[in-house]
């Protein structure tokens, strides 16, 4: 496992990894992300992965304002799953934000996978969105200090 920070020379595998996600979960609400929407999104985001060898094996996009590092994807191959990528990712991204700035992030209400896991990365919920997502569902807000 090695993680490293991409650039728009990565885009093509982080592409991949979101239509294997799609193709292994479908287009949910909890995880709306058709592929049209990286290119944009990276103009303005940073991006960070874990590797397993040459391939990608998760990757989380955020955007760095004064008071946080605001998280816009977090997303692990399906191949990838459970085996504690996306955890050394995130305690990766805590360990380089700095002591003066939170990790932001939203999650739908129905996910709870990635709920258990900011959870057990020391996240707290902090407030919630009601019908902040296309199926009329809630998101929670969680930061991490
Ligand atoms: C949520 C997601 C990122 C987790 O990635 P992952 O690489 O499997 O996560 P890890 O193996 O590092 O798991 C860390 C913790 O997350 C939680 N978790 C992960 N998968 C879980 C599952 N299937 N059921 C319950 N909890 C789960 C657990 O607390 C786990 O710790 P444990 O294995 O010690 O119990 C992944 O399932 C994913 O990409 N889902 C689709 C996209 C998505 O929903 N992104 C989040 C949008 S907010």
């Amino acid at each position: 496992m090695e993680i490293r920070n991409l650039s728009i020379g990565n885009k093509g595998a982080m592409r991949v990894l979101i239509k294997e996600v799609i193709a292994h979960q479908g287009l949910l609400a909890e995880f709306f992300w058709p592929e049209e929407m990286l290119g944009p999104e990276l103009a303005t985001a940073e991006a960070v992965g874990v590797f397993e060898g040459s391939e990608l094996a998760g990757f989380v996009l955020y955007r760095i304002n004064p008071q946080a590092w605001e998280i816009s994807l977090v997303a692990s191959h399906p191949r990838y799953r459970r085996a504690g990528y996306m955890k050394a990712l995130m305690l990766h991204l805590i360990g380089a934000k700095g002591q003066d700035k939170e990790l932001w992030l939203e999650v739908h209400e129905k996910n709870v996978k990635a709920q258990n896991l900011y959870e057990k990365l020391g996240f707290v919920r902090r407030g919630h969105r009601p019908k902040y997502y296309q199926d009329g569902a809630t998101a929670y807000l969680y930061t991490c200090p």
